[in-house]
């Protein structure tokens, strides 16, 4: 028996240089798509993978997300009064209950692996999930349910999703050395963070979710710098295969978007907006119009 997942680390310290000016004061995960920001689709995500505690790895300048998932009575009674149901439930749905949610400080810059070791005294002996914010995964079944489920029957180890990236786009993600490709369950030899075309083992690339076994922890906590000077999560995870612990990749059922770039949030706020019943029908018409325009805009 696997033991449960319960817990899920949201590293959000990242300076979000590639959305500035505009996070110069807003936390990179407080963007919205549509009108949610983009740490509410990860929180949904790990509610509906059975996750109850939840890490966030912060820094400086990131109060807003700690506002965000506290209550707000005034704006609770406001809605109440004015009868607005959904918008209240959406503003609840939203708030964290005390002491499900807490907040670990990363003081400086050294990598994701770093900051997922910031959380280790929080985490303890039990396996751990990790949530990245800026991969969005519109699916069915929303993607870590399907890596709890696929950890569960692989009995164990690590896990992370993965998805095949064409070969130009490597060099910007964790890619595994394959052992064995089953279809969905990938068993890595081996990891590379963001390798060359020409030295990527494979096209198989590690998109931001993990299941994660405590000797990550320790892994990390000798603190080797990898690719960028960065304590990478990847080189951790990579060490567990030395190890002889078992690591897959899951080829998870969805759509990514990557919303740590513009064009990612763009094609995400395009998407999510088409899939909504109060917006499709007058934004489909806009883009049909551009579309017939040749996509020029003008205002
Ligand atoms: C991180 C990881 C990388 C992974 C990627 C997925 O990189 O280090 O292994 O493939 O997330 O989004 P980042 O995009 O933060 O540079």
């Amino acid at each position: 028996m696997t033991k449960k997942i319960r817990t899920a680390v949201f590293p959000v310290a990242g300076l979000g240089t590639r959305f500035l000016p505009a996070t110069k004061s807003i936390p990179k995960e407080m963007l919205p798509l549509v009108d949610r920001p983009l740490i509410q689709y990860a929180i949904d995500e790990a509610r509906a993978a059975g996750i109850t505690e939840f890490i966030f790895v912060t820094a400086r300048g990131k109060s807003a997300l700690e506002d965000y998932f506290d209550r707000a009575p005034e704006l609770e009674r406001a809605l109440e009064a004015k009868g607005a149901t959904d918008l209240l439930a959406e503003v609840r749905n939203a708030t964290m209950p005390s002491g499900a949610i807490a907040y670990i400080r990363q003081h400086e810059a050294l990598g994701l692996g770093h900051a997922v070791w910031c959380a280790r005294r929080l985490l303890g002996e039990r396996p751990f999930a990790v949530i990245l914010a800026d991969d969005v995964i519109a699916g069915d079944t929303p993607c870590l349910r399907q890596m709890v489920d696929a950890y569960e029957a692989a009995g164990g180890g690590c896990m992370m999703a993965v998805m095949d990236v064409p070969a130009s786009q490597v060099s910007s993600y964790g890619i595994l050395k394959v052992a064995e490709d089953q279809g969905d369950l990938v068993r890595a030899a081996g990891l590379v963070e963001k390798p060359s075309p020409e030295d990527a083992p494979s096209n198989v690339a590690v998109i931001g979710r993990y299941i994660l076994t405590p000797e990550v922890l320790n892994s990390l906590g000798q603190k080797k710098p990898g690719a960028g000077g960065e304590i990478q999560l990847t080189d951790a995870i990579a060490e567990q295969i030395g190890a002889g612990l078992p690591v897959h990749g899951y080829r998870f059922r969805g759509q990514r978007y990557d919303c740590g770039s513009k064009a990612g949030l763009l094609r995400a706020t395009v998407a999510f907006a088409l899939a909504r019943d109060d917006l499709s029908e007058d934004f489909a018409g806009y883009l049909r119009q551009l579309a017939r325009e040749d996509l020029t805009v003008g205002w």
